[in-house]
């Protein structure tokens, strides 16, 4: 998608805007000859409500294809978020609509809760975020069915708009890579390629890419996370990307942990057949935590980020690990597997604990899908996060509300953790069925150093979508690179 900043073409699909109940902005009473909006909005029950549209095709008398009327809800109201669903609703209205240029009149876009400026490039920017599609695989669409919006032009949008979007199309192009890697099947997309991935799309960036293969985890005692790879005739890989936006002047710094199982079977301890084609996505918290590291250097953040995507694949094998084995962490911990399918958590406490050794952060962030049990609990409207520091969880749940990836808090406790104690080494891999995810949590707690402040976000019920939203289309929404890039932005950037 092209998009810019400048006078209206003529003959595109035309977006101009209304207030609640109808109450046209300049652009708009400049096209409506004879009350022909009012007229029309009656007909289709159109009141301005934020984001809902009034489409009038081929209208007489107005140089435009199309006329969208756009609604921006009650006065003085309408802030970054509703733009951004503007811009969404806009581009999946008119994606695969025919059209291929969309206008977007701004003038007389006023009292709403930002500026003008500010709403133009969140309506681009919700524009691009809405119409990524994965459509390589699919070699038999029909024209009508192909894309055919490649151009979005903003007028009258006010000076900054364009520079105020370039900011954010840094973190669009995070979202997009994370998409891809979270799209492709598990043929294509397996711990080496995932790492190819990341060194294609960092090429250039300032992010430094260092890169641990078996050999390197084995020497190092990785167990854990050993553990899991065996089965699987892929080579795990531990990547870690760094991005340092403060020459040097932050020397402990943030770190994101982003379990990367890029495919789970559930091992020996395997899942049934229904749906087990998801487990594709099972990598979402590393995409998320590469798309954010690319978002970040893409806009030169002011900050000493660090991402670490453990990389296995979960599978079956006559070499694969048993239910009862005892592995050893390279913290020293050793770990009952009761369960081969509990395997985010394996790869997760390895991946930590060398991520404490290696760069001393001050603040560690895992995002993982780790449990079917936080579906249970939050559905797909918020991921769940786990803390053993109230300040971190509340920057982390203020980030994710202001971006538009949201998280709730859920407790953790000693009661807990009891729960995971085992007769015959330091811990087993999973609790009872009830409580699990936070028991999940608390074992990856156990390998969180004294003094670091450390959050777990389980990603589970987010990262994937079974139905359109107005931020993406059904399939991968991209959760967690808003959130981090967000919460880097908010707590951790030179002002
Ligand atoms: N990757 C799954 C969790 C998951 C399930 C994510 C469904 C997204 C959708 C994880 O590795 C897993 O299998 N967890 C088990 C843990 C259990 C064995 C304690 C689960 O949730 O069933
Ligand atoms: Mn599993
Ligand atoms: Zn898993």
């Amino acid at each position: 998608m092209r998009i810019s900043f400048g006078p209206l073409p003529s003959s595109a699909a035309l977006a101009v805007f209304a207030h609640k109940d109808v109450v046209l902005t300049r652009g708009a009473q400049a096209r409506d000859d004879a009350g022909r909006i009012a007229r029309a909005g009656q007909v289709a029950r159109f009141e301005g409500d934020t984001a809902s549209i009034l489409e009038l095709l081929a209208p007489q008398g107005v140089d435009a294809s199309r006329l969208l009327v756009v609604g921006l809800g009650a006065a003085g109201k309408a802030d970054r978020g509703a733009f951004e669903r503007i811009g969404g609703a806009l581009a999946a209205k008119l994606l695969t609509s025919g059209e291929t240029v969309l206008a977007i009149d701004m003038d007389g876009v006023d009292d709403i809760g930002v500026s003008r400026a500010e709403a133009a490039a969140r309506i681009a920017y919700g524009a691009l975020l809405r119409s990524y599609r994965f459509d390589k695989y699919r070699t038999k669409l029909k024209d009508k069915q192909k894309p055919s919006l490649a151009d979005i032009v903003i007028a009258n949008a006010g000076d900054s708009a364009g520079k105020i979007f370039e900011r954010l199309k840094a973190t669009a192009d995070g979202v997009y890579f994370t998409r891809d890697l979270v799209s492709e099947p598990a043929n294509v997309i397996f711990p080496e390629s995932f790492v190819a991935r990341c060194r294609e799309a960092m090429a250039g960036t300032g992010i430094t890419i260092e890169v641990l293969g078996q050999t390197e985890m084995a020497k190092l005692g990785m167990g854990a996370l050993l553990g899991v790879a065996q089965g699987s005739v892929r080579q795990p890989q531990l990547l870690a990307m760094r991005w340092d936006g403060t020459g040097g002047a932050q020397p402990r710094p943030a770190v994101f942990v982003g379990k990367g199982v890029t495919f789970d079977t559930g091992g020996i301890s395997i899942k049934p057949a229904g749906g087990m084609e998801d487990m594709k996505w099972d990598m979402g918290g590393a995409g998320a935590v590469a798309g954010a590291m690319l978002a970040l250097a893409k806009r030169k953040a002011k900050a000493h980020v660090i991402g670490v995507c453990g990389l296995v694949e979960n599978m079956p094998d006559g070499n694969a690990q048993r239910p009862g084995d005892v592995v050893t962490s390279m913290s020293g911990q050793t770990i009952e597997v009761i369960n081969t399918d509990a395997e985010g958590r394996l790869v997760l406490c390895d991946a930590i604990w060398w991520a404490q050794e290696t760069f001393n952060p001050e603040i560690v962030v895992d995002l993982a899908t780790l449990t079917g049990a936080m579906i249970i609990s939050l559905g797909h409207e918020h991921a769940g996060v786990f803390s053993n520091d109230d300040g971190l969880a509340q920057q982390l749940i203020e980030a994710g509300a202001a971006a538009g990836d949201p998280l709730w808090r859920l407790p953790m406790g000693d009661a807990y953790d009891k729960l995971i104690d085992s007769p015959i080494a330091d811990m087993k891999n999973v609790g009872p069925r009830d409580g699990g995810s936070i028991t999940a949590a608390q074992f990856i707690k156990r390998f969180v150093k004294d003094g670091v402040k450390w959050a777990h976000l389980d990603v589970a019920g987010t990262v994937w979508s079974a139905k359109a939203a107005p931020l993406w289309d059904k399939g991968a929404t991209g959760y967690g690179v808003r959130l981090i890039d967000a919460f880097v932005e908010a707590n951790l950037e030179a002002k």
